[in-house]
């Protein structure tokens, strides 16, 4: 059909994170991050473009959401109908693949989806660069979620020169992340507002901004040397770090609870029997485990002992963005 996109994204899990802005309204980041794009969590989301509308109806996993929820939406739209040099309303179709009860956020593989559905529908011919562009409008790690396996977000300076760019698919190592759902409820503090509030009151920011640009630096070495350890530790203190500059705001806040703490402690002595695997942690309490795929039995087994089944969720390496005016 003529005027419809449909668009599959997965979500990225950060080992070098993005922490602060520079420029609230292109969402231009103060630092380059890294992520991996991940199998298990996506988004898909179909647009398609109706002159008979009055205005957008937006759908989320089949529930039609009020005009308050559909803003967001609305106006990373209005992006793509000014490119396109067009204001039809459009329906809105989105369904996110989350395991149930996972409580983790989509807005990395929602963003990407919508602006690959949207630019599809519009006619707009964007490339996976321009593509990630637009992703980055509706939220900052969704510029990662366009390309599969590790992802560079090169900050840029601009509008045009801020995206993803594709490190190495992954494929070649057995690498898997364990999701340990410590709470699923939604947030207290958003993301955008905890960079707000640390951006302009932590003095341990700046510590921040140029560790982070080396600890950038030494990941790309180890994912090119396919060195797990030296990936695994430079994740976990990059991450580490990220979470110390918010006890440093004013006033001071953290995502961590008592048994994102536990996790933690955990890993250090799943370590200690031997068992390679590292943490990180997002704007949440859950704690990512990343793993070789065949350590996962034993690092599970350890989780169970105090986590549910349904806390412990695994991930693999995941592919890129999926267009298509059709089905897929
Ligand atoms: O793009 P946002 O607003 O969801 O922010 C993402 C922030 C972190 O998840 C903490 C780090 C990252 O790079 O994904």
């Amino acid at each position: 059909m003529a005027n419809t996109g449909k668009a599959r994204a997965y979500t990225n899990i950060a080992l070098i994170k993005y922490w602060g802005k520079k420029d609230d309204d292109l969402i231009l980041p103060m630092n380059s991050s890294l992520s991996l794009t991940l199998d298990a969590f996506y988004t898909e989301t179909t647009v398609h473009f109706d002159e008979t509308l009055k205005e957008d109806q937006f759908y989320l996993n089949q529930t039609l959401q009020n005009p308050t929820q559909t803003k967001k939406t609305t106006r990373f739209l209005d992006l793509v109908r000014h490119e396109a040099g067009i204001t039809t309303p459009a329906i809105i179709e989105s369904t996110n693949y989350v395991p149930t009860a996972a409580g983790l956020a989509s807005s990395a593989s929602g963003f990407a989806a919508l602006a690959g559905a949207a630019s599809l529908a519009s006619g707009l011919e964007l490339d996976l660069q321009a593509l990630s562009c637009l992703a980055r409008r509706g939220s900052g790690s969704a510029t990662r979620s366009i390309y599969g396996g590790f992802v560079e977000w090169q900050m840029g300076s601009n509008d045009l020169d801020s995206y993803g760019v594709p490190i190495d698919d992954a494929s070649s190592w057995d690498l898997a992340m364990l999701f340990v759902v410590v709470n699923q409820k939604e947030k207290v503090i958003s993301s955008r507002d905890g960079m707000k509030q640390t951006v302009a009151t932590s003095p341990f920011y700046s510590g921040w901004l140029e560790s982070t640009a080396k600890d950038l630096i030494t990941i790309k070495e180890a994912i090119k040397e396919h060195d797990f350890q030296k990936l695994g530790e430079t994740m976990e203190s990059n991450g580490l770090k990220m979470h110390a500059t918010m006890l440093g705001a004013t006033p001071p806040f953290t995502y961590w609870e008592p048994d994102s703490i536990q996790a933690m402690q955990f890993v250090a002595e799943l370590r200690q029997e031997g068992i390679p695997c590292y943490f990180t942690m997002d704007a949440g309490p859950n704690v990512k485990v990343l793993c070789h795929k065949s350590d996962l039995p034993k690092i599970k087994a350890k989780f169970a002992t105090i986590f549910q089944e349904t806390q412990l969720i695994t991930a693999y390496p995941g592919p890129g963005i999926q267009l298509s005016k059709g089905d897929f």
